[in-house]
């Protein structure tokens, strides 16, 4: 059968409160044009995020109620365990609270001022994690990784030869190579086993540990079966575990391929390591065997973990990004190629070339869509990353709105109503105007600073 159905009925549902468009435009005028401040029942399709926001099965809410609420040796610790294990065969599994402090973590144990940490692309919070632990945060993505109009298989692939450079030149000063599946601020692009591979054997030669930040390991794993060589007939989960069997560790957002609503870990092999993360854990998460968790949270993440690598999932999935993307692309929206495994993203900037830069191209298709259609994307580009330490502002390398789509929430036909609001969007693009910044606070503006339409 050509069409690729919505693998799974629905038994409870949320109400989407339906708006007009004047109502959405006093909404985000009120709101100061900054779409984290709107509530989400004002909005039809929040595509803010896909983390999260996932809708858990009918076998993880049973789960949720098995879930053991001691304060150590909970059953629910040990099953989550086993579920991680069973696809990421580390020696010591953590649990945090979610991925990014998993992240601080790791990164307030290991990096120092003077350090460098290379990645494909490291997420903002990895960054900040790294940053603020006085090191530096480097992204080594593939020259095509940065055309968001080129086609490549691998798109989120790490510069190789760049990473053995580094190692050969600054080693001493690297503590660990880090790669992202998929690869999130790159366009959730996809890194290849032999890529992988590669840089876990890059690190090793230099003595260094190789970590994976795996928030979207099976999207990337559906991706290696059905683009790289020798793939194709094996199974997800042999896939994923080839995948960290290179790995020394792991950092996790449960909130992503998962299909939790909270959680995350830090996996090591390194039995000192571990002990020193432990410790810290109890002085910021928590005991060990719930980290920061509820004992129901463990066990929807060990239930969550076993149908993310379901191949019938996956196909609709990725299938739901690329079919939107299509479509987008057949109106003349400029789409980053191929679409990526969790998000569609729109190159704003080439769409509006009428809006400068500085005047935010992202932010402003971004109102856009939500005083025409009621969707919610996230700006990815000058608003996010414009502003400099020194409080100047300087166009970020691309203007993109990323439309995230939440694990198991919409359909098609939200799909198409998507297509649609942009076809309107379309009609008179050359009428959306850019955007003035009144208000900011000195660092990750984009949560909270308040706008003004030029
Ligand atoms: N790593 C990647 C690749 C991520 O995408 C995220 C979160 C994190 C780490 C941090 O995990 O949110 O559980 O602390 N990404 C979300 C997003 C917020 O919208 O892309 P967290």
């Amino acid at each position: 059968m050509k069409t690729i159905i919505e693998p799974f009925r629905i038994k409870s549902v949320e109400p989407i409160r339906m708006t007009t468009r004047e109502e959405r435009e006093r909404l985000l005028r009120a709101a100061g044009y900054n779409l984290f401040k709107l509530h989400s029942d004002d909005v039809l399709i929040d595509l803010l995020t896909d983390s999260g926001t996932s809708a858990m099965s009918a076998a993880q809410w049973g789960a949720v109620m098995t879930g053991d609420e001691s304060y150590a040796g909970a059953p629910s610790f040990y099953r989550f365990e086993a579920a991680v294990r069973d696809l990421m065969d580390f020696k010591h599994i953590i649990p945090a609270h979610q991925g990014r402090a998993a992240e601080h973590l790791l990164f307030s144990l290991i990096a120092n001022p003077g350090h460098v940490i290379p990645s494909n692309t490291h997420f903002d919070t990895t960054r900040g994690n790294i940053e603020a632990a006085g090191a530096e945060a480097l992204d080594l993505p593939i020259a095509e990784g940065k055309v968001p109009s080129l086609e490549h298989p691998f798109k989120g692939n790490m510069d190789l030869e760049a990473l053995a450079r580094l190692m050969d030149e600054r080693g001493d000063a690297v503590p660990c190579v880090m790669m992202t599946i998929t690869n999130n601020a790159g366009g959730g692009q996809p890194v290849s086993l032999a890529n992988i591979r590669g840089a876990a054997e890059i690190a090793h030669q230099h003595g260094k540990p190789f970590f994976i930040d795996g928030c979207r390991f099976a999207e990337n794993a559906w991706f290696i079966k059905l683009r790289e060589d020798s793939q194709q007939e094996r199974s997800i989960k042999d896939i994923v575990r080839d995948t960290f069997a290179v790995a020394d560790g792991m950092t996790m957002s449960a909130k992503k391929d998962a299909f939790a609503n909270i959680g995350g870990w830090l996996a090591l092999n390194d039995d000192a390591l571990a002990e020193q993360a432990r410790t810290r854990l109890i002085q910021t998460e928590g005991f060990p065997t719930y980290g920061g968790l509820a004992g129901r949270d463990l066990d929807a993440i060990a239930q969550g973990l076993t149908e993310i690598v379901d191949e019938d999932y996956l196909r609709y999935r990725v299938r739901t990004n690329a079919y939107i993307a299509e479509r987008l692309d057949a109106l003349g929206v400029p789409v980053m190629k191929p679409a990526g495994g969790h998000a569609v993203f729109v190159d704003a900037r080439e769409w509006l070339p009428h809006i400068p830069p500085l005047e935010y191209p992202g932010h402003a298709l971004a109102c856009a869509l939500y005083e025409e259609g009621g969707i919610r994307g996230c700006e990815i580009g000058t608003v996010m990353f414009g502003r400099k330490p020194d409080g100047s502002e300087e166009p970020a390398r691309m203007d993109l709105v990323r439309l995230a789509m939440p694990r198991r929430v919409y359909t098609q036909s939200h799909a198409d109503y998507i297509v649609e609001v942009f076809e309107e969007l379309a009609k008179r693009k050359d009428e959306i105007r850019g955007l003035k910044i009144v208000k900011e606070p000195p660092m990750m503006r984009h949560f909270t600073a308040e706008f003004k339409r030029l």
